[in-house]
């Protein structure tokens, strides 16, 4: 019998940190876990697809070529789990502590693939004749922009061919309330630098007759946004398509307290932009943001100088139809056009990925007769059985730049069943798994594969 939580235990033990040079031994560690898993436990195929990164790994359940095709997708690379010191047990030996899981990554997103990992081994455990291709495709870079899939996906895509797209690595609400994302925010970022002065100057005997590159910088990022803290760059909006009216009822539904919301980030104020509430805003409205601003003495007192240097890590949130590219050149000619006298400015344009809309079919009027149709209608009546009430179909801030790339380069969409929740600390200290939507998420799964195999 799989024992899917012993599994999330022993993957999250390899330290997959995809950002640091120095973790390549959790990275391999990884890869071997799960070739081990769906070679060894599961019988399938694997391949392990080398890339200039991180490699890739393709696990087939093949059969004849006329039964429909689940390709599944998700990540085994993580976040870095500092500061260590904020976590209440260590981040690479997951805990499991009453109802829920401790652990870097139980949540982002080794739990979340072993939902469906868990459903195809306890399906194949009671129906080994099943009519069902499925290949998981599980990367090592979506913490870092996936920056090799495409070319993978690009040279594996006949055998990535399928009806649709199954995964989890998005966010819910509560143990009784299961979501299915309908859609993502696309990302640009960007890195700005200001060199002023050679090196840093004494600033009594020369201020006064340079630009202080911090003064230049701030007076651009402030530049950035209105008073009312819309975008302020020419054509940002141009392409924004408003929700469907159901989108912001669905919402709206919810009813959640913008105060407790306020509580749970410890802000003074909210401080949504106009034309959206503080919730909608989160994932219907396009945001620019500053990641890291950085620039002159940080050490301790004071020190008089101009500083020589400042930069700035700028990312958008994008959300249909803006194009990142297109976005990301926009940001680029404003940050040129508006560059102070005095300084010298260098960009650096950083990874980024469209944003993603998948309508269920039953709300985007497509014919729902299809495996696709088939394992939306599935979704749907086993949660209700397993959660008690309805799914949610709500659009999420977050970012999986990929699966516009899917979409283009291997015609599928995506079904997002979320697994994590709100409160799991998706990347930061002391991430979580709730076990209990983890078994419910399974069955869903379970029943999504079976539904979708038999045709009905
Ligand atoms: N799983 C998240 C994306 C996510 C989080 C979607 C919460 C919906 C709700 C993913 O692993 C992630 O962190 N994505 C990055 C992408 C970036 C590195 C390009 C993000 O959104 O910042
Ligand atoms: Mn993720
Ligand atoms: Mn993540």
């Amino acid at each position: 019998m799989f024992d899917p939580i012993k599994a999330i235990i022993d993957f999250t033990a390899h330290a997959s940190v995809s950002a640091d040079p120095e973790a390549k031994g959790g990275i391999n560690g990884a890869v071997g876990f799960l070739k081990d898993l769906f070679e060894k436990e599961m019988g399938l195929d694997v391949k392990v697809v080398e890339t200039p990164g991180h490699p890739v790994v393709i696990a087939k359940r093949g059969g004849d070529p006329a039964w429909p095709h689940v390709v599944v997708y998700g990540h085994y690379d993580v976040q870095p789990a500092d500061p260590l010191e904020e976590w209440h047990t260590p981040p690479f030996e997951a805990l499991v502590k009453g109802d829920e899981m401790f652990g870097r990554g139980v949540a982002d997103d080794k739990g979340p693939v072993m939902v469906h990992i868990a459903a195809l081994a306890r399906l194949l455990e009671r129906r080994s004749d099943l009519p069902l291709r499925v290949t998981f495709i599980v990367e090592g870079e979506e913490e870092i922009g996936s920056v090799n899939l495409a070319a993978v996906m690009r040279a594996h895509k006949a055998e990535l061919s399928g009806d649709f797209l199954l995964m989890s690595d998005t966010t819910g609400l509560g143990r009784d309330d299961e979501s299915i994302t309908t859609g993502l925010r696309g990302i640009s970022a960007l890195e700005v630098r200001l060199q002023g002065p050679r090196q840093d100057l004494h600033s009594g005997f020369h201020g006064g007759a340079v630009m202080n590159p911090v003064r230049a910088l701030v007076a651009l990022c402030a530049s950035l946004h209105d008073a009312d803290g819309r975008v302020n760059i020419p054509g940002f909006y141009d392409d924004v398509v408003a929700p469907q009216d159901w989108e912001r009822e669905e919402m709206d539904r919810l009813g959640r307290d913008p105060e407790d919301y306020r509580k749970l980030l410890g802000v003074p104020e909210l401080c949504p932009p106009p034309d959206f509430d503080v919730f909608e805003s989160r994932c219907f409205g396009p945001t620019l943001e500053f990641n890291g601003i950085s620039g002159g003495y940080q050490g301790h007192g004071s020190k008089t100088i101009i500083p020589a240097k400042a930069s700035a890590k700028i990312s958008c949130r994008l959300v249909p139809n803006q194009d990142s590219f297109r976005i990301l050149d926009l940001l680029e000619k404003t940050l040129r056009e508006r560059c102070p006298k005095g300084v010298t400015m260098e960009i650096e344009r950083h990874h980024g990925g469209d944003p993603y809309l998948v309508l269920p079919p039953h709300k985007s009027g497509e014919d729902a007769d299809t495996a696709k149709g088939r394992a939306f209608k599935a979704a749907d009546e086993a949660i209700r059985e397993q959660f008690g009430s309805a799914p949610h179909y709500l659009r999420e801030g977050g970012s999986v730049p990929i699966l516009s790339d899917i979409r283009r380069i291997l015609g599928l969409d995506a079904l997002m069943l979320s697994v994590a929740l709100q409160d799991c600390n998706m990347h930061s200290p002391n991430e979580k798994l709730d076990l209990i939507v983890f078994e419910r998420c399974s069955k869903v799964s379970e029943r999504i594969l079976e539904a979708v195999a038999d045709g009905v």
